[in-house]
């Protein structure tokens, strides 16, 4: 990786989330539903410099029911910085973590909903396309109050 000092941590305010979404062009929602999302998912925030006033400039979410079932959220590097290795580390760090967690016996189905033109970015890290010969496409709806 280039010369960007960076340090990760789990810490990231929602307000700090909100500009990490605003910048990769994400939709934006109540802070009250950022602030529960972070508060029950498993966070890789890495920030510029150091960890304690170091910008966040990149993120990574796994939320887990502690069951079989994963889920990988908003994997966002922010575009200044994109294509230095960064995005490399947060799914370094994820996968390095889920595979701490399988107890011998243990298997996890992991899932995520690639951004469309990242699907490469996540087969290095060993997932692959739906449909394929096995499973049908992912799904996915919003639900949405506009009040
Ligand atoms: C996707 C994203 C996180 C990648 O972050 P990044 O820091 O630019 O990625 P890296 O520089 O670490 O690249 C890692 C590897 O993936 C490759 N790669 C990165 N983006 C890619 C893409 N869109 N298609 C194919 N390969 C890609 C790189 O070439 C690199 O390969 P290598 O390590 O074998 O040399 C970043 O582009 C981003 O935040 N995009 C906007 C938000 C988004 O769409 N996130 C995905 C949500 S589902």
């Amino acid at each position: 990786m280039g010369n960007i000092s960076y340090c990760i941590t789990n810490n990231i305010s929602p307000e700090e989330y909100m500009v990490l979404r605003e910048a990769v062009g994400w939709g934006l929602f109540p802070l009250e539903q950022a602030e529960s999302g972070l508060k029950n998912s498993y966070i890789w925030c890495i920030r510029e410099g150091d960890c304690v006033s170091g910008r966040p400039i990149g993120l990574g979410r796994l939320v887990w029911d502690r069951g079989y079932v994963m889920y990988i959220a908003d994997v966002i590097v922010i575009p200044e910085y994109q294509g230095n290795g960064l995005g490399r580390v947060l799914m370094e760090n994820i996968v390095g973590f889920i595979r701490e967690q399988l107890k011998p016996g243990y298997r996890f189905m992991v899932t995520l909903a690639s951004a469309k033109g990242k699907e490469d970015f996540y087969k290095k890290f060993g997932f692959v396309e739906r449909p394929n010969d096995a499973f049908g496409p992912g799904m996915h709806q919003w639900f949405e109050n506009k009040d």
